[in-house]
């Protein structure tokens, strides 16, 4: 299945499909100087499949961990390719998942101001989100995504037979990220997560998923409107994430319990049933002054307030101008886990 992403000039395909690793070279121009760029937790195997199409690889790896979408692992990247020589010419390919994604592409656009780059993920999350819509990011100070770009890929290449290899808590946590776009756009996809079995579904969820991003992307890029509801549990996901990512909590898994401070009761409920489905823990404590703290340096913020984006009946979104006393009313009602059983 090809699904498109109609950005003008900037638009693109993505290609999905089982066992298309292995098919690669013909649909990527790797009659160049290639970075493959992975990260320690990523097989092997993935990254080899690509150096062994290409003439000149140089696979670049980085630790596994969102402590990798560093300025210094972008230091690392931009050494080796100015080391082997490489041009504008050349280009950046991304083998992991988001992590990976938003590191080599942020790589890619800052490269000499910009090489072609292309985006292999391997991860649920990374396929059904993270892979499309341009997004580059590394974290500073402590705060998540505060220096990047948006810089489009020139192809996605989505095998969902390499998510064989992944945790099952790792397929968990992408699929969180799905039923956001479930939550807020449709409401049939919501019912596979309610009521089907989004793990033997995956294949489904996945192309649905996609097709969301890339119809809301193709609107708009650079998320001026309507972009704005895939942030759906981002601004206090974010928070949460910064203040419990050390306890081994996932972004997903953070994004999912950020929503339920942002529907109504009746979606709280069915969307709480959905990310227990999930595995996901939604009784957690946390620390709700730093929560709110980094939240309000998200880039969502505004001043004063952030535009929220609420659920208040499955399949819809509108947004809101959320001043952060509210905001914070909100964090403090999540932070304390049994309130949410
Ligand atoms: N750019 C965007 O639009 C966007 C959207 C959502 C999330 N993100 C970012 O994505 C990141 C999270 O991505 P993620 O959940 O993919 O995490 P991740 O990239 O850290 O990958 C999770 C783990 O799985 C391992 N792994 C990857 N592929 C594997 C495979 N096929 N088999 C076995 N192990 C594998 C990795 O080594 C890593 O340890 C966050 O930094 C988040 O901010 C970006």
């Amino acid at each position: 299945m090809i699904i498109p992403v109609n950005l003008g000039i900037n638009s693109y395909d993505v290609a999905v499909g089982k066992g298309l690793l292995e098919s690669c070279d013909k649909m990527l121009d790797l009659d160049r100087k290639v970075a493959v760029i992975t990260d320690e937790g990523v097989p092997t195997e993935y990254g080899m499949a690509i150096k062994n199409m290409c003439g000149e690889a140089y696979i670049i790896t980085v630790p596994q961990g969102e402590e990798s979408k560093s300025l210094s692992a972008l230091e690392m990247i931009i050494s080796t390719m100015l080391e082997k020589g490489f041009t504008r010419q050349d280009c950046v390919i991304a083998v992991g998942g988001g992590v990976v994604g938003d590191l080599a592409g942020f790589a890619a656009s800052v490269y000499m101001r910009g090489v072609d780059f292309y985006n292999i993920p391997t991860t649920v999350l990374s396929q059904v989100d993270s892979s499309i819509g341009g997004k580059t990011a590394v974290n500073f100070n402590g705060v998540k995504n505060i220096v990047g770009t948006f810089y489009q890929p020139k192809k996605v290449i989505i095998d969902p037979d390499v998510l064989k290899t992944l945790t099952k808590r790792q397929i968990s946590n992408g699929l969180c990220e799905a039923l956001k776009m479930a939550s807020t756009f449709d409401k049939e996809l919501f019912d596979v997560f309610e009521n089907g079995d989004p793990y033997g579904r995956i294949d489904e969820i996945i192309e649905k998923a996609l097709q969301i991003k890339a119809n809301i992307v193709s609107q708009d890029e650079k998320e001026s409107g309507i972009r704005k509801a895939l942030n759906f549990g981002h601004t206090i996901g974010h928070g949460i994430e910064s203040v419990k990512s050390g306890d081994g909590m996932l972004h997903g898994e953070c994004v999912g319990i950020g929503m339920l401070a942002m529907c109504s009761d009746n979606v709280k409920d069915r969307l709480k049933s959905a990310l227990k489905k999930l595995g996901v823990n939604v009784n957690i404590t946390f620390d709700a002054e730093k929560a709110f703290d980094a939240a309000i340096h998200d880039k969502k913020s505004q001043g004063s307030y952030v535009t929220a984006v609420l659920c208040e009946e499955i399949g819809s979104f509108k947004f809101t101008r959320m001043d952060f006393d509210e905001l914070k009313r909100r964090i403090y009602d999540l932070s304390h886990g049994g309130d949410l059983n």
